[in-house]
């Protein structure tokens, strides 16, 4: 049960340690002993919800900053099946200070990686159960594929992330409709996120057209539509603008939704960061989205900007120029 830099405690739902490895021990929290309750050396805000989820055998996964002394730890519990929660400790006080970005990167993408493994391999024990009813194993099923659906994205973004850092993605360059760009775009993301209901209007002219890369500008605009929806409460609206002003294309995406804090907005764009409003309303990503927008706006060589009121909402702008030189410009200012 040993991990290079992970603690991990394993407790029944009694909350009672029945196991831990060396690193917690040795690293974390020195008085661990089995049959003490994790209650007395650690104080974690959702422990009933845990607990309950333990006792009823719900899946559960939840991570929560913990201090210990000036270290500053990432608490990750995980219910995979009754009676057995796993609490995993990270110590992320290095990530926040260190500029060894290759060391973080790696175990972000181990970290990643490994929740949504682990919650695959809890469904496939639910599963091979004999005496799961054949009506949960569908249901289960639906959700091995969904999490495999998220593993793949994962790695889509990162192959991305990563043809782009190392230069190798070639740009095409064409004549590119706009509007119809940001209908494919809202088409897309209207089914992915149905359940939100969030409404999008589009307000633009039919006939604006950019010289650009296309599928760059596509990524771009479905990154921060996702992010807009996402981040919309129910029901909301979300307002994207694109209009031509000096050769420039001017596109932006205005949401009304949760916002960010104003200390956090100049960290956004970095691979893995996610703000604080998405512990606080539960939002699932991976912090790569805007990453990969900062590379790709790179490559159009088109400027970004955010204006977010935290509870309020958000508005991020690009400015695309249009790189076209000769006649099949098509725009219509
Ligand atoms: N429109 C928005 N409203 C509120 N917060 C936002 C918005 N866009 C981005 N954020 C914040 O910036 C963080 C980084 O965004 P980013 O798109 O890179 O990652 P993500 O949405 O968490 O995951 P994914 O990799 O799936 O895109 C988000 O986690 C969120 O905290
Ligand atoms: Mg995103």
């Amino acid at each position: 049960m040993n991990f290079v830099d992970e603690g991990l405690i394993v407790t029944n739902d009694d909350l009672v340690v029945l196991d831990y490895n060396d690193t917690l021990r040795d690293n974390f929290i020195s008085k661990v002993k089995r049959g003490i309750k994790i209650i007395e050396i650690i104080s974690f805000p959702d422990i009933n919800e845990a607990f309950e989820s333990a006792s009823s055998g719900r899946l559960f996964s939840k991570k929560t900053p913990v201090y210990f002394g000036l270290k500053r730890v990432e608490c990750e519990v995980t219910v995979l099946k009754e009676n057995r929660l796993y609490w995993i400790f990270k110590d992320v006080t290095a990530q926040e200070t260190l500029k060894n970005a290759k060391a973080d990167f790696v175990s972000a993408v181990s970290h990643e990686f490994m929740t949504p493994i682990g919650v695959v391999k809890g469904f496939l024990e639910i599963i091979k159960d004999p005496s799961t009813p054949l009506r949960l194993k569908e249901n289960y099923i639906d959700r091995t594929i969904s999490q495999l659906n998220r593993l793949e994205k994962l790695l889509d973004q990162l192959l991305s992330l990563s043809e782009l850092e190392m230069k190798r993605y070639k740009p095409i360059f064409s004549s590119v409709n706009v509007f119809q760009l940001l209908s494919e775009a809202k088409e897309e993301m209207s089914y992915r996120w149905k359940p939100k209901n969030v409404q999008i209007f589009i307000n633009s002219n039919e006939t604006l057209f950019v010289y650009t890369d296309g599928s760059a500008l596509y990524r771009i605009v479905t990154n921060l539509l996702s992010n807009a929806i996402k981040y919309s409460y129910e029901n909301g609206e979300v307002e994207i603008l694109a209009k031509k002003q000096r050769g420039l294309l001017m596109l932006s995406i205005e949401d009304h939704g949760i916002g960010i804090k104003e200390k956090e907005v100049p960290r956004i764009f970095e691979r893995f960061y996610r703000a604080s409003n998405c512990t606080q309303t539960g939002a699932k990503g991976m912090g790569l989205g805007l990453a990969l927008v900062k590379h790709l706006c790179e490559i159009l060589n088109a400027k970004i900007s955010i204006e977010s009121k935290y509870t309020l909402g958000t508005k991020v702008t690009i400015v695309v120029p249009d790189l076209h030189t000769g006649q099949s410009a098509k725009s219509h200012d």
